[in-house]
């Protein structure tokens, strides 16, 4: 504390640490009448001040000594938006060790070692906030902490990934392939230069981790996390499931299921009137539900300065009420074991599945057979008229368990009759 304020020390004046940084000088008179203490930046750090930005940190205040800031005991709270794993998780493991509170909204940082930093928060008395690492603004990890505290969560379904719903929003909207409506999400800003992560539902796994923790007061280990992107899915795919009465998100799906859970990250189906199907472009949602809490969706932007400096503003000021109060280290982790993953072969699927076959007699009998002695339940086809002697069939099978329909897939492929199968997406109800 300075001059009876609680001092921040930002790492990182990238789009969170700037946007955070905004609306703490912006704010500051609300912020002030709101955590009831007043809340100044002692210190912003960057390895970059000549990276150009749309807004000006006096130069009394930069700064490009990261151990300085932590190390500055005036200072209260270290805020680390930097990203990534090194050398953030080194800079919040220090920031700890000398007794400041943190906050982050570093999702890969929390969902790989944040078991490890709210046990060392927790022996050093401080607190470790992390809202920001998903949905951005949405107030999800607020909500389950606290609104829902009392609550049964059975169910989670989110869309918190906004690159991939923004790249599958313009190609329903425009009938547009993946690789140039990728390009330009790139070349507007919405998609970034490296877009891995966000593509192949990494990224939702990382907040699915998150997420899964706090809902089911569960250790979840990031890595058993299944996880697939969306670069297979095609126009003919949205067209299909539109004339069916379906959307196709990318869903972070996570469930109770007895004493295990079945958590997941998939392109889906999902029905046209399930109320995520309505989350377009570049917002986030998320879905629960459980037997006193009923049916809870929150939305919002999953990304941006101004949106997640909102969330990590947030939490500084949590954290700056404690320090004001004298109660920090009130939150520690809840979670009471580390439940089974179930692998992805025991989980009850039910998916669509386009194939491209030879349009001669019996072939469809031929497939039938096979996904029959696979066990795997047929709840509707359809049969296209073929071009070239190759028709298109489009199958949705009842839910039963993926191993059967993989082993089915893996037996129709070797089918002679077979040109390609495209395209396996799961139908979500
Ligand atoms: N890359 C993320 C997304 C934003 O596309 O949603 C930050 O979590």
């Amino acid at each position: 504390m300075r001059d009876g304020c609680v001092q921040v020390g930002i790492l990182g004046l990238g789009v969170v640490g700037g946007g955070l940084y905004q609306i703490l000088q912006g704010n500051a008179e609300q912020i002030q009448r709101v955590a009831g203490v007043g809340i100044e930046v002692a210190a912003a750090c960057d390895i970059d001040w000549e990276h150009p930005r749309d807004f000006s940190v006096p130069e009394a205040l930069k700064t490009t000594d990261a151990s300085g800031v932590i190390n500055d005991p005036d200072i209260d709270i270290i805020v680390e938006s930097i990203g990534g794993i090194s050398p953030a998780l080194d800079y919040v493991t220090a920031a700890i060790k000398a007794g400041k509170s943190v906050v982050t909204p570093n999702k890969e940082m929390i969902s790989k070692h944040g078991e490890h930093l709210l046990a060392l928060a927790a022996a050093h008395g401080v607190d470790i906030q992390f809202e920001g690492s998903v949905g951005g603004v949405i107030p999800i990890l607020r909500s389950l902490k606290e609104t829902l505290a009392s609550a049964r969560i059975d169910e989670i379904i989110g869309i918190v990934n906004g690159t991939t719903n923004y790249i599958l929003t313009r190609m329903s909207e425009e009938g547009a392939d993946f690789a140039p409506v990728l390009a330009a999400a790139q070349a507007e800003g919405y998609a970034e230069a490296e877009p891995t992560d966000d593509i192949e539902g990494i990224d939702a796994a990382n907040k699915l981790a998150i997420l899964a923790a706090l809902a089911f007061g569960q250790r979840i280990s990031v890595e058993g996390i299944h996880h697939e992107g969306i670069a297979q899915v095609t126009p003919a795919d949205i067209d299909y499931a539109s004339r069916m009465g379906y959307v196709i998100k990318l869903l972070a799906i996570g469930k109770r299921e007895g004493e295990e859970l079945e958590l997941r990250v998939h392109p889906a189906l999902l029905p046209a009137d399930h109320p995520l199907a309505a989350v377009r472009g570049v917002f986030n949602a998320i879905f629960l539900r459980g037997p006193e809490c009923g049916e809870v969706m929150l939305y919002g932007r999953g990304a941006g300065a101004l949106p997640t400096g909102t969330a990590v503003a947030g939490d500084v000021i949590d954290c700056a009420r404690n320090i004001a109060h004298g109660s920090r280290g009130r939150a520690p982790c809840t979670c009471e074991g580390e439940a089974r993953l179930r692998p992805m072969g025991e989980v009850q699927t039910s998916a669509y599945v386009r194939m491209q076959v030879a349009d001669q007699p019996g072939v469809l009998g031929q497939i039938a057979t096979v996904l029959g002695s696979e066990n795997v339940s047929i709840q509707s086809v359809i049969q296209e008229s073929s071009r070239d002697d190759v028709a298109e069939i489009v199958w949705v099978m009842h839910r039963g368990p993926e191993r059967n329909l993989q082993a089915a897939l893996r037996a129709i492929q070797d089918l002679a009759v077979i040109k390609q199968i495209p395209s396996m997406i799961r139908v979500v109800q």
